[in-house]
């Protein structure tokens, strides 16, 4: 079958020092088959941008082969260019002196969209978008939110066949993070054989979206499968909460049970009751527990488990979690 998006043994080394070279893309193999969201996950520096501005024919690979819909981005970019569109989160694209429909028309014409197809289509996203309203005002005075509207619509308005998002929600708040999903989910259902390609840094959004992810971590692809089969791979069990009367003090009472993982204390009202939190990768230990609860004079007073969910299966392959804040 012909991909959408194909790899082979991708490399991109930088020179950062002399004769000191950094690989920020490790022999990469993508497969990303027509009419898949295709999500690409991994830390800061992991090297996702890297791999999309090559796919975007904005930055040469050192070694290995890259196709997009089927033509080489270095032999055959001409051929590429058309069929794509890209945006990126926190981008400050679009010239400030246009407004947003001026904007948004301007890159329409470098695509060389028909006019009266390009302002119907301009004058449906901003509708879309709830942009009518800011249509004529200028870039430079519009929040980071509304710009980063302006350019997801410059995004689609060229109706590409691959779609090239990077991390299309970074710093939009959550109605609008929502919306821009929102819109994502519509226009792939719509268009069956459009692809896209993106990449984040939020769990959450990759399973909401993405048919497939891959996961990337120093340049090197880690894991790549639909989120449901990632998620498998963790196995049963999950993340447990247990709030316990009187308030523990410390996790000795989980941690003499085999299988427990990273158990902690988290929110104690100081007298009455505290939350003892722990991983188990079998739901079978948790009798024991409890008995050891009790045995031990705590009164269950809540209990619940979180499946694992993929930043649990992120911390398993690379051994730190997605953002080291949390
Ligand atoms: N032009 C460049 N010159 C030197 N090093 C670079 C250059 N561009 C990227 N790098 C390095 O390559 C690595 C991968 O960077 P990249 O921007 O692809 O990561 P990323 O996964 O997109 O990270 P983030 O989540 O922060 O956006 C990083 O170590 C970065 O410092
Ligand atoms: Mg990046």
């Amino acid at each position: 079958m012909d991909f959408a998006i194909e790899t082979a043994d991708l490399v991109r080394t930088f020179k950062i020092k002399r004769g000191e070279f950094l690989t920020a893309v490790d022999r990469v193999n993508l497969q990303v088959k027509p009419g898949e969201v295709f999500g690409l996950l991994g830390p800061n520096g992991a090297g996702k941008t890297t791999v999309i501005k090559i796919l975007v024919t904005l930055l040469y690979p050192t070694s290995g082969r890259a196709f997009v819909a089927g033509h080489d981005v270095v032999r055959e970019a001409e051929a590429v260019r058309p069929l794509i569109n890209m945006v990126s989160g926190g981008e400050t694209s679009g010239y400030g002196i246009l407004n947003v429909r001026e904007n948004i028309w301007m890159f329409s014409q470098f695509y060389g969209m028909p006019g009266k197809l390009a302002k119907e289509r301009i004058d449906r996203y901003l509708k879309r978008f709830e942009m009518t309203g800011d249509a004529a005002t200028k870039v430079n005075r519009l929040s980071t939110g509304m710009r980063q509207k302006m350019n997801i619509i410059r995004g689609f308005v060229t109706d590409p066949q691959i779609l090239f998002l990077d991390e299309p929600t970074l710093g939009l708040d959550v109605h609008i993070a929502r919306e821009v999903r929102q819109y994502i989910r519509e226009w792939i259902a719509e268009k069956k054989d459009h692809t896209i390609l993106l990449t984040t840094h939020y769990m959450a959004e990759a399973e909401e979206l993405c048919d497939r992810i891959a996961i990337i971590d120093n340049g090197k692809l880690v894991a790549c499968d639909t989120p449901a089969a990632l998620r498998a791979t963790m196995g049963e069990g999950g993340a447990f909460t247990l709030t316990l009367s009187p308030a523990p003090t410390d996790t000795t009472l989980v941690d003499q049970i085999p299988d427990v993982r990273n158990a902690y204390l988290a929110k104690s009202d100081g007298r009455t009751t505290g939350e003892l939190r722990f991983t188990l990768n079998s739901d079978a230990r948790l009798p024991e527990i409890f008995a050891a609860a009790t045995q031990a004079g705590f009164a269950v007073r809540g209990f619940s488990k979180r499946e694992h969910d993929l930043e649990d299966l992120f911390v398993k392959i690379v051994g730190r979690r997605l953002h080291e804040d949390e």
